[in-house]
């Protein structure tokens, strides 16, 4: 029987199973043989002193903090979800650094897009600093007292910044699908340090774009220097099985087609007929059927087809010589043959994607006083959906905020039936006590992320209430919260024998629910957090079955034989049961816990733990 060590993800072990694949006869007796490595990658190896690198104090230590496993859970917390039952949704309250290490197992390699508004470092922004040896136990403390800002004025002030970016970006690279994307908004006081550690993490050939959103329309008159009007997001694609959409085309963009002919083929546009890539088969002249005048491709180009082509088009009046037909030729292109999208570009207009006025009146609409001073326009968020995103993809925010991806998440769902899913985690980060938001009934902004997602999944409700299949909007959301580990073993102050031995006995927290642990559980085997649950009564136990029946946990005590021989009739009814998890010290006597490994085998069920 094995039992649960209450661990989340190894990644260094995970890194070492990867290199074992790859490289068998490097790994002796389970550790890494760095001469043997050296001789297979041959030339390769830098072994030079000299290189090309970025680094900071405090670089090698943040390695190794992403790296290290949770010590930590996530606590359910029905009472502020919605929908809690049905919703795909999830809202994590904590240290994101922590949440990703949480998440490594059960959303490893499925999340399909992610976007991050981080602090810009501009000095007023809060800069959450990690503890690099109890960092759970640390978040506990910061979130009781208030947490402190890095002030501008701090000694390596870049380096903190680094410091803080860099373990998460490692982490959250691992959540990303092969074909996913993220977009990392920011300006020009940390741009550069963010590409260059971009590109370290997710490496420089899966950059795709860096681009600059016009995000104020007015000008600050009162600048010293030049007033700042761009934001810029940088987008880092998984691997090269990312695939960009196209965008929706905007009704302005097809009010360029203005003309008709009325030959079924609908409105069109004069567009070059020329085109710069040389082919000497495509340069000849056409001449113009009514005047006889010759028109040669302009110099150094040539015309977009052969001239048997471009006779034929001029038959069927594809060919356009100018409204009195006296002109040049130019091709009509038709709106219908480029409806298919537009490619996005590297610069997005306010008109476009909205602006920062624009998202603060977005807040005002739900919140008569907006309670939050740097949200991002939910049209911005939607831009990056439609680019990166389909219709059931997972979306992660991990520094979420006022909940805008949350918003825009629903809004592009309710405008084309998608099912997209969002996780955002966010710090709950008090509140000033003379702030609007604080007197308004929000003391972090926590509450004022997930109140907006409330007032925001209901209008939408609302508004699009005529469109069909309205009602299978996922307006919910699950909200857990970072919390120590629900098991004694993890938690450091249990440190005197007496206390672990006790441990021991039960080793699950007094004040620990069975709920908490089934989903310490989940995180632990990785399972979406979710997935159907249903509670069950066994023999008169109560029971959790995990995924339609794939995985039983039973954490109650005088467990006997006949609930094992339920669980074993359950199995042979036909349901698909994987796995079965116990409390250790659940069963009523050391020979029940013999024979429930049997027993359990002989039905066919080899995964059988304990905690
Ligand atoms: C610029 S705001 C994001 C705004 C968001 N895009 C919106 O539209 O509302 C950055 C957020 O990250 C949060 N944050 C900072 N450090 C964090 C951490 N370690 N874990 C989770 N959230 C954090 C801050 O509390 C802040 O709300």
């Amino acid at each position: 029987m094995n039992k649960l060590d209450g661990k989340t993800m190894d990644l260094v072990q995970h890194n070492i199973d990867e290199l074992k694949k790859l490289f068998p006869e490097v790994i002796t007796e389970g550790k890494i043989d760095f001469d043997r490595l050296r001789l297979l990658l041959g030339d390769e190896v830098d072994t030079g002193k000299e290189k090309y690198e970025f680094t900071w104090p405090g670089k090698s230590d943040c390695i190794r903090l992403s790296q290290q496993q949770s010590t930590g859970t996530l606590r359910p917390d029905k009472e502020s979800s919605k929908d809690w039952d049905t919703t795909k949704n999830l809202y994590i309250e904590g240290d994101n650094l922590e949440v990703l290490r949480l998440l490594q197992k059960a959303y490893h390699r499925k999340v399909k897009m992610i976007y991050i508004d981080p602090p810009y470092n501009t000095g007023n922004d809060f800069i959450y600093k990690d503890d690099y040896k109890d960092n759970v136990k640390s978040y506990k403390e910061k979130t009781e007292q208030s947490m402190k800002a890095n002030p501008a004025t701090a000694g390596r002030y870049h380096s903190e910044w680094l410091n803080m970016m860099y373990p998460r970006l490692r982490l959250a690279k691992n959540l990303l699908s092969d074909d996913g994307a993220i977009f990392i908004s920011i300006d020009d006081t940390e741009l550069d340090n963010l590409k260059k550690i971009c590109n370290e993490v997710f490496g420089e050939e899966n950059f795709i774009a860096c681009i600059a959103w016009h995000k104020n329309y007015a000008s600050a008159n009162d600048s010293k220097g030049f007033s700042s009007v761009l934001d810029y997001i940088l987008v880092y694609r998984k691997s090269e099985n990312f695939v960009r959409n196209l965008l929706p085309r905007t009704d302005k963009q097809n009010s360029l087609y203005k003309y008709d002919s009325n030959d079924g083929y609908g409105p069109w546009r004069p567009d070059n007929l020329s085109v710069k890539t040389y082919s000497k088969e495509y340069d000849f002249t056409i001449i113009n059927p009514t005047t006889g005048v010759e028109y040669n491709p302009p110099k150094g180009r040539c015309w977009v087809t052969n001239k048997n082509t471009i006779d034929k088009w001029i038959k069927e009046g594809r060919v356009f010589f100018g409204q009195t037909g006296n002109g040049a030729p130019q091709l009509k292109r038709y709106l219908n043959e480029v409806q298919q999208g537009v490619v996005p570009i590297t610069y997005w207009s306010y008109d476009e994607c909205g602006h920062n006025d624009e998202a603060r009146k977005e807040i005002k609409q739900l919140f008569s006083e907006p309670p939050f001073d740097t949200p991002k326009p939910t049209r911005l968020i939607k831009q990056i959906l439609n680019i990166s995103t389909n219709k059931d993809s997972i979306v992660l925010d991990f520094f979420s905020g006022s909940s805008t991806t949350a918003h825009a998440v629903m809004k592009l769902n309710s405008q084309d039936d998608g099912n997209r899913k969002f996780v955002m985690v966010q710090l709950p980060e008090p509140c000033n006590e003379d702030s609007e938001a604080y007197k308004a009934g929000f003391p972090n902004i926590c509450e004022i992320g997930k109140e907006r997602i409330r007032r925001a999944g209901e209008n939408l409700k609302e508004e699009y209430k005529d469109k069909e299949g309205i009602e299978n909007l996922d307006i919910g959301f699950k909200v857990f919260k970072l919390d120590t580990s629900n098991l004694k073993a993890w938690d450091p102050d249990v440190e005197e024998l007496e206390g672990t031995l006790k441990g021991m006995v039960d080793p699950i927290k007094e004040d620990r629910t069975q709920e908490d642990m089934l989903y310490e559980i989940m995180l632990i085997y990785g399972i979406d957090l979710t997935i159907p649950l249903e509670e069950i009564q066994i023999k008169g136990k109560t029971a959790y079955s995990v995924g339609l029946g794939y995985m039983i946990v039973c954490l109650e005590d005088g467990l006997t034989l006949d609930v094992i021989e339920a669980i074993g009739a359950m199995k042979q009814s036909g349901q698909e049961i994987a796995r079965v998890v116990f409390r250790d010290s659940g069963f009523a006597d050391d020979n029940v816990k013999t024979n429930a490994v049997q027993l359990l085998k002989k039905f066919g069920i080899e995964d059988f733990r304990t905690i």
